[in-house]
């Protein structure tokens, strides 16, 4: 019977009955698995008998179960869960990647996956080209030699959206294989496998893990692809611990819950930032004014809460506006129950110049919100009394 995604939060990837009738999934520590004899060891290496696990770098019980979890939640065959998001990226990428092959890029991706694969993968002769974050800016970057498209949808900071459909006839088309970064949107508002992409990257350490305390990642796709990811993961050994996928297992538990409510505020602050006589632009894909919303209307079921503005001001006008919110922290990340708020230009670009932030599109009276799990009416509040210092 199909579930929801409510339901899929819950038990998904959970056996009903677990080790000495525990409710909840137990945390396994181990970092071997013994054979019961020699013969069974022969039996295990031959592939006569299949086992899960042998040695924790190759995978653990706890992680299987969060593992097991975050495929159903994405619809997808088989995940694999790793240290960060950035490992999740690395390892796939690594996989992926044979000389000479081309990779196009989508300009406004995390910016630590740019450098990885601009001053990294360039060390081992794969090209690639950063275009223009649209399907036709990925049609234009094609070359011959192009094996794999990287994208994101929705971007940090300006949250625009690709058009999946557009995106996978395409690729499908030219025969190149597709991932996605889709942390921003995460598979409550969006599957992008549904859609036909071939691998779903999620940051867990933001929305799926959602309490701002752990540290993971997770990659979601067919079967065999996962299957040849996991065996570099064995080599490169970028694991989550037992206690991380358990912090995880526990917070995707109240998941659905959050990202309503996520959802629900990120779209009315928006609103509220919208009309504030301070603000001079908001981007949020759920705001009729934002370019990609008819694209995120028609493929995500809601629009998350990160939201980008503008003020009426300078630099150092962010900076009063950031400094006097009394609910938001003034830091990085995003998705977790604590609001968060930052300047760009400062929390991501410090090590860059005015003209170069520009260059890049980085705003100087840029900020940056990730909405938590406080009341909408409590941050509205918050927001004004900040704003209206300036
Ligand atoms: C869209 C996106 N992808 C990937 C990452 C990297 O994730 P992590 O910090 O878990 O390595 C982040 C982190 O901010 C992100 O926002």
């Amino acid at each position: 019977m199909a579930r929801s995604i409510d339901t899929l939060s819950v038990h998904a990837g959970e056996d009903r009955e677990k080790a000495h009738d525990s409710l909840v999934t137990p945390i396994i520590l181990a970092t071997a698995y013994p054979f019961d004899s020699t013969a069974d060891l022969h039996k295990y290496f031959s592939g006569e008998v299949e086992r899960s696990e042998e040695y924790a770098r190759y995978g653990n019980p706890t992680q299987d179960i969060a593992e097991k979890k975050l495929a159903a939640l994405d619809n997808g065959e088989a995940a694999l869960l790793t240290s960060t998001g950035m490992s999740a990226i690395v390892t796939t990428l690594l996989a992926m990647v044979k000389p000479g092959m081309h990779i196009v890029i989508t300009a406004d991706s995390y910016r630590k996956t740019r450098v990885f694969v601009r001053e990294f993968l360039a060390k081992f002769g794969i090209e690639h080209t950063s275009c223009e974050p649209s399907v036709a800016g990925i049609e234009a970057a094609i070359k011959p030699t192009t094996k794999l498209i990287i994208t994101e949808s929705p971007t940090n900071p300006y949250l625009n959206c690709i058009d999946l459909e557009a995106l996978c006839a395409l690729a499908k088309a030219k025969r190149i294989k597709t991932m996605i970064d889709a942390t921003l949107a995460t598979p409550y508002n969006l599957r992008p496998l549904d859609f036909g992409v071939d691998l779903v990257i999620h940051s867990a350490t933001k929305y799926l893990g959602g309490h701002n305390d752990l540290m993971a990642g997770v990659v979601i796709g067919r079967k065999d692809l996962i299957q040849a990811i996991r065996e570099h993961q064995g080599m490169f050994g970028a694991l989550a611990s037992p206690f991380t996928a358990y912090m995880l297992i526990r917070g995707l538990k109240t998941f659905a819950v959050r990202m309503r409510h996520q959802n629900e505020s990120g779209l009315r602050i928006a609103r509220f930032l919208e009309a504030h006589p301070k603000v001079e632009q908001v981007w949020y894909p759920g705001l009729e004014s934002h370019a990609a919303h008819a694209i995120a209307k028609r493929q995500m079921k809601g629009f998350g809460s990160l939201i980008s503005f503008t003020i009426k001001g300078t630099l150092e006008d962010g900076s009063k506006v950031v400094d006097a919110c009394e609910i938001p922290y003034l830091a990085p990340s995003l998705g977790g129950p604590e609001s968060l708020i930052e300047q760009p230009a400062l929390m991501s670009y410090y090590d860059k110049s005015p003209e170069e932030r520009g260059r890049l599109g980085i705003r100087e009276n840029l900020i940056r919100l990730s909405v938590g799990l406080e009341s909408a009416d409590d941050l509205i509040a918050d927001l004004d009394q900040a704003l209206n210092r300036i």
